[in-house]
């Protein structure tokens, strides 16, 4: 029986989440976006809360939350302010490969990490000349005794000036393509490691965004996750897990995008009437709220397919595609309700159309997305495999 009422755990989470993002982040996120602020006392205090590190489970000391409850979270921390939200959920991204891939002793040292105390990770996946194409990286780990020795550079990668270690993608045999990329975990101090650029960026401006590269890096053999040359499959289950909350947080941004909309349509007056008295602003406004709810409705279905131990690729996709595009169409409209207002940074929705935009590109960009969607529905089968496959 198909039944979207949220059980009371899942509201009264909703809740604390919402609550968060109005007392700590909103009153603060149009200053931070401005400055571009790092929020590290906003992350002490969500950390605190039990908002952070929601997917680490409990025998590692995690909350063990399910996908579908980090995605309330997320859909909220997107409504406060979604540079802000970005820095707080990271430590999703970067340790998604270690639940799945893990092992034992990997898990219980790094996940341990960030649930003892208010730590973080990144997800070095992206390199300057291979974005989309994760297959033509060239950052390279070769195996020298019971070591990997890393070299190369990552880019784009969010919380990387302030993460304690990553979890790095390198080509373990160079002519393999998709079948010669492994993955491992990275300590942020070791010798070779260094954060080479701070990106000044259009949206999302308190979140961290740094080129991080590695020269030389010798680390344990034992930090490689999963099995050698199975990095590639690591990555995009990693990504089917991640995408349903990345796109919740485009659902935050659009919310709040509509909520300001909607109330400022109702004060500002023109020809005699508010604006919201005419059908020109009543049909973008319906729109909105369709798109809105279309898109929530996708973000829900691909993490309860995940809790329900299903391979999500195709819903996950889905998701991503239409809320990032939703994000970018409702807050752009957003800015068109308020007319000349929307496109001056004293009133709120600039920012928001600003902060839409990174929904399009990272985590996969809308293009990609379709990509996927075409192939899940050329070939189906893979919607039938299991999560883990
Ligand atoms: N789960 C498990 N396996 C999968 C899979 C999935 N979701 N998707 C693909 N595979 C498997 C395929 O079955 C195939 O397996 P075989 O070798 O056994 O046949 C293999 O992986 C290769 O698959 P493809 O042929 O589809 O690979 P491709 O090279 O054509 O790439 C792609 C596919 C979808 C374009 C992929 O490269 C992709 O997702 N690119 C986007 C990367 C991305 O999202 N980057 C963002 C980085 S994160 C970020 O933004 C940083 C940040 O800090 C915010």
């Amino acid at each position: 029986m198909v039944d979207f009422t949220l059980t009371d755990e899942q509201k009264d989470l909703r809740e604390l989440a919402h609550n968060f993002a109005e007392k700590e982040i909103r009153p603060v996120a149009w200053d931070y976006d401005r400055d571009g602020t790092w929020p590290q006392e906003i992350i002490e205090k969500a950390w605190e809360v039990g908002l952070m590190n929601t997917h680490i489970p409990t025998e590692y000391g995690g909350p063990g939350l399910d996908y579908l409850a980090g995605c309330l979270i997320e859909e909220e921390m997107g409504w406060g302010c979604s540079g802000i939200g970005t820095s707080l959920m990271c430590n999703g991204l970067a340790t998604a490969p270690i639940v799945i891939g893990g092992s034992e002793e990997t898990k219980r040292k790094y996940l341990g990490m960030l649930a003892e105390e208010p730590k973080l990770a990144s997800f070095c996946l992206t390199e300057p000349d291979a974005g989309s194409d994760v297959s033509g990286m060239r950052t390279t780990a070769v195996k020298m005794g019971d070591q990997y020795v890393i070299n190369g550079s990552k880019c784009f990668i969010t919380n990387g000036g302030y993460a304690d270690f990553y979890t790095v993608y390198a080509k373990t045999d160079k002519e393999a393509g998709h079948k010669g990329i492994s993955a491992f975990v990275v300590d942020r101090n070791l010798d070779g490691v260094t954060v080479d650029k701070k990106e000044d960026k259009l949206g999302q401006r308190a979140s961290n965004t740094a080129t991080i590269s590695f020269n030389d890096v010798a680390i344990p053999a034992e930090n490689m996750l999963g099995e050698e040359n199975h990095g590639f499959k690591l990555a995009m289950m990693t990504l089917d897990r991640t995408r349903p909350g990345v796109a919740a947080m485009a659902v935050g941004i659009a919310r709040a995008a509509f909520e300001f909309a909607t109330d400022y349509s109702k004060e500002r007056v023109q020809f005699g009437v508010p604006i919201a008295m005419h059908q020109a602003i009543q049909f973008m406004i319906a729109d909105m709220a369709t798109k809105i709810e279309a898109a929530r409705l996708l973000v829900w279905q691909s993490g309860a397919l995940l809790d329900q131990g299903k391979r999500n690729t195709l819903a996950s996709s889905h998701a991503k595609r239409f809320s990032a595009d939703t994000a970018m169409e409702v807050t752009t409209d957003a800015v068109q309700i308020y007319g000349g207002y929307g496109f001056i940074k004293e009133y709120p929705v600039e920012k928001l159309m600003r902060d839409a935009k990174i929904m399009q590109l990272y985590e996969g960009t809308s293009q990609i997305q379709r990509l996927v969607i075409a192939r899940e529905v050329l070939m189906p089968r893979r919607a039938a495999e299991p999560a883990a496959a």
